[in-house]
């Protein structure tokens, strides 16, 4: 996995920086996007072209994903930041999972890839008390911090291991989940098969950073086509790609 950008609550929106003071025309919705004191307004065109009144912000949609964030997100963050760790999820995502979580209140979830615990916050903040999540980390300087401020929920178990060795080993015990965030490369890039079997009978597969990044190195942008394409020829799977954030694919397993 490499560094990600503008990952966090506190940072400019990625549509800002994207998008700047640039005048941009959205053709598909007939949108274009005005800068107006330091906010980005969506304003509808009629069929001449003329702008009418704004009915919505860029930023007034971002501001959603950042209502009240899981009680342990500042403390994590702190801690994230000041070891450096540069491959959390970002906040957008966390509020994805939050909500998928939320419509599964006793879903047993696994995280592949724990690093400090961002998303696994985001995820426990929507399950409810019966859900599960069982999230691996290969790294105990990082597994460290997770377990510092989210160890002491009963919902959660923080496994040190390789990825590929716990779902060999899950695969064996035929394990079954409802929602899997494969959010490494076990999972995704490596042994996507298995992990798609652990999936139950309506269960979510969700991955993110599938948009192209500026440090991406040479050769990952078709692992990526690849993936994609290893996804979409698996018919018990009903997919949807966001383009949106870091680029996120959603999967319900029928
Ligand atoms: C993109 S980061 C995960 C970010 C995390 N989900 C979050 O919410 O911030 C990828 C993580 O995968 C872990 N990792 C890399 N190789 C691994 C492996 N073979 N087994 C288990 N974890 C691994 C890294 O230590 C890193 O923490």
């Amino acid at each position: 996995m490499f560094p990600r950008r503008a990952r966090f609550i506190g940072n400019r929106p990625r549509t800002q920086l994207i998008a700047g003071g640039r005048r941009l025309a959205l053709s598909s919705c007939l949108l274009c996007e005005l800068p107006t004191q330091g906010r980005i307004h969506l304003y509808p065109r009629n069929a001449s072209g003329v702008e009418s009144q704004p009915y919505a912000t860029k930023t007034s949609m971002q501001d959603l994903n950042i209502t009240r964030p899981p009680s342990a997100y500042a403390a994590l963050l702190a801690d994230t930041r000041a070891l450096g760790f540069d491959m959390a999820s970002e906040v957008a995502v966390g509020a994805l999972l939050r909500t998928l979580a939320a419509s599964k209140p006793t879903a047993r979830c696994l995280e592949l890839g724990t690093g400090t615990g961002l998303a696994s916050a985001w995820l426990l903040d929507g399950l409810g008390l019966h859900g599960s999540l069982v999230t691996v980390d290969n790294d105990d300087r990082l597994l460290a911090v997770a377990r510092r401020h989210l160890g002491g929920d009963p919902r959660l178990d923080i496994r040190r291991q390789d990825g590929d060795i716990f779902l060999r080993e899950a695969v064996g015990r035929a394990d079954r989940f409802d929602l899997i965030f494969a959010d490494t490369w076990s999972g995704k890039y490596r042994l996507l098969d298995e992990t798609l079997s652990l999936l139950a009978p309506g269960g979510l597969y969700v991955i993110d950073d599938m948009l192209p990044q500026a440090n991406w190195p040479e050769g990952h942008g078709a692992k990526v086509e690849t993936l994609m394409a290893k996804l979409a020829q698996r018919t018990e799977l009903r997919l949807c790609s966001l383009d949106w954030s870091c680029g996120v694919v959603l999967a319900a397993r029928v």
